[in-house]
């Protein structure tokens, strides 16, 4: 169990060592004073006369054992708090740094609930072995053993009575973790479910009070409250009797010693003073031995939380390695790529590629495999076959940090953290000056909607960026994108929500940046893409054909189905804007 989290504990562990010896050394000086106790009860029992001297001392002895228990073991928690929260820390990072290396799909297999509990609950549990189970556990349990040993030595038949109660706490004890491990699984299972199903809820908040309380979503969160609630309380229920019991059992240690010791006393088989002396000793067992079980009791829990830690780091991570980029360009080739999301293939063996310095478009009907083949490019995923070069490079034979560094991408779901939208935008290259953030913002064409917000550039974008409409998002996006100005750069329907008036501004300043850049554009809007070198036309999974626009129109019916649908929906577009403001608006 130990042995589990030590790595994770570094140079820290010395504090747990620390946190051991101050709690040892602060329970021995606990049961100090009651030795004393016995030092001035046995000459009394014996007729003898004290002086007051000998009382001072004794009692001084008392004061200052007091004194050194609350010191240490406060200093004990300290210590053990140190190491506890660090490790914590370590643990954190190296799960982020895990998952982090992980394939998109096991990530979203995962859901949002598991890994937050993963990184939260489970976690902050790991706290509870490593600042209290193990130092007070231990040093709870080498005080009782003292105890127990002293007792022995005082008078080996009083200390064999004062055990007789033992075994039968530990009977139940253990009836308790056998009842509680067979269930444990369960319960588990339904919290990582409410969990999951809570977060679930909330992202669907808007279909819920649109569509009303019927629909699955609110059932299943119902269902799933209920169902912890039940596992909960068959747990305790079948818990709580042994429980009780252990709990009555273990501290009463002196409950046979006394009336069996007070009879040996009566027969002359014992002193009185043996007696008291194994009663004093036995105050310093009971508490500090239920003590030390009852941590021993969390070690189950313990062991399945570092196993569940330590599972969800073990899925197999993304086919990747440190090496540097050391392509001999910025052409990429897609060489017979299969993917599946799970067993439903939905690449079919695809070869493209994309000449350095050109311009490539990828268009197709909704759900053909653009995105999909956009996000195996920035090596969201591994592929099932084939492979993926960038300059002749592998994109599996390189880190993925040397990766990020030379394509900049744009994808078709933006996200922005909750952090300011200068911020949002620095993370394209975070070494940027103020200055190149806001001129990137600038050809992005966010000066207009960044003056409308009350602190322009230093508004906070909000939980994933929902302050902002999709066009304002997908044009932070956009600019993020700008301001890495890396040499391969993939806009997956990057102007997608913007207005034809816009449109038209940015798709200027996306002439600006891709100039002499490997570039791949995914659109719905044909037009936007007619003058691109070369556009493959996506259908279920494969690319059926790869021309220019006018051959692709002379020769690829599909092409010209894509195209006669684009223009309709944009003189649609052309239509309602003459009617609504009655301005010419081209697109
Ligand atoms: N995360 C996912 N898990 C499982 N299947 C997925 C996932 N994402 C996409 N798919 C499936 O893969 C196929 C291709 O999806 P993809 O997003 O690549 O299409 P697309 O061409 O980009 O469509 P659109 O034009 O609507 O954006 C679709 O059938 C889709 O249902
Ligand atoms: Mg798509």
């Amino acid at each position: 169990m130990f042995s589990k989290i030590k790595p994770y504990m570094g140079s820290y562990i010395r504090y747990t060592y620390a946190a051991l010896a101050a709690m040892l050394t602060a329970l021995i000086a606990s049961a100090v004073p009651f030795f004393m106790v016995y030092r001035i009860i046995r000459p009394l029992i014996e007729g003898e006369k004290l002086s007051a001297g000998y009382f001072a001392i004794h009692i001084a002895i008392i004061f200052v054992c007091e004194l050194v228990y609350s010191n240490l073991y406060v200093l004990g928690l300290k210590f053990s708090h140190i190491s506890a929260y660090n490790t914590l820390k370590n643990l954190r990072i190296s799960l982020q740094k895990k998952l982090e290396r992980q394939p998109l799909g096991t990530i979203h297999d995962m859901g949002n609930g598991k890994i937050k509990k993963l990184f939260t609950d489970d976690i902050e549990q790991v706290e509870l072995l490593l600042a209290h189970a193990i130092p007070e556990g231990i040093a709870n349990l080498s005080m009782a053993l003292i105890a127990i040993v002293c007792m022995f030595f005082a008078d080996w038949r009083l200390a064999l009575l004062s055990l007789c109660s033992l075994p039968l706490g530990l009977f139940a004890m253990g009836m308790m973790f056998k009842a509680g491990m067979a269930k444990m699984n369960d319960y588990y299972t339904a919290a990582a479910k409410m969990n999951a199903t809570i977060i679930e809820y909330v992202n669907g908040m808007e279909v819920v009070k649109v569509f009303g309380r019927d629909g699955e979503s609110y059932k299943r969160y119902e269902n799933d409250i209920k169902s912890y609630r039940d596992f909960t309380l068959a747990w305790y229920k079948i818990c709580w009797p042994w429980m009780a019991l252990y709990s009555a059992l273990i501290p009463c240690v002196a409950l046979v010693m006394l009336p069996v010791g007070t009879l040996m006393i009566i027969n002359g088989t014992a002193t009185l003073a043996d007696l008291v002396l194994v009663f004093c000793l036995t105050l310093s067992i009971g508490i500090p031995l239920l003590k030390a079980l009852n941590f021993a009791g969390k070690f189950p829990q313990l062991n399945y939380k570092v196993d569940e830690i330590e599972k969800a780091m073990d899925n197999a991570p993304l086919k990747t390695n440190d090496h540097t980029f050391s392509g001999t360009s910025h052409a990429v080739r897609f060489n017979d790529v299969r993917f599946a999301y799970k067993e439903q293939e939905v690449l079919h063996g695809v070869d493209l590629e994309l000449g350095e310095g050109t311009l490539t478009a990828l268009v197709g009907e909704s759900g053909s495999g653009k995105s999909t083949l956009a996000k195996l490019l920035v090596h969201y995923y591994d592929i099932n076959g084939g492979t993926i070069t960038l300059g002749g490079q592998d994109i599996t034979d390189m880190s993925i940090e040397a990766l990020n560094d030379q394509i900049s991408y744009v994808s078709q779901e933006q996200f922005l953290f909750d952090t300011t939208l200068y911020d949002n935008i620095l993370i394209g290259k975070p070494d940027a000056t103020r200055e190149e953030v806001l001129e990137a913002a600038e050809k992005a064409q966010c000066s207009e909607f960044l003056a409308r917000l009350p602190k322009g550039i230093d508004t906070m974008a909000g939980d994933g960026g929902k302050q902002l409409s999709g066009g304002e998002r997908q044009r932070i996006s956009l600019a993020r994108a700008i301001l890495k100005n890396a040499p391969v750069i993939v806009l997956d329907e990057a102007t997608a929500f913007i207005d034809p008036e816009n449109e038209e501004k940015m798709n200027a300043a996306i002439g600006e940046i891709i100039k002499g850049k490997t570039v791949l554009v995914i659109a719905h809007r044909l037009q936007t893409i007619v003058n691109a070198d070369k556009i493959c036309v996506m259908k279920d999974g494969n690319i059926i054909a790869a021309d220019t626009h006018e051959k692709l129109l002379q020769s690829c019916d599909e092409y010209k189905k894509l195209w006669h649908s684009s223009e309709e929906r944009a003189n649609w577009t052309i239509d309602n804007a003459d009617t609504m403001s009655g301005n010419e608006v081209r697109v």
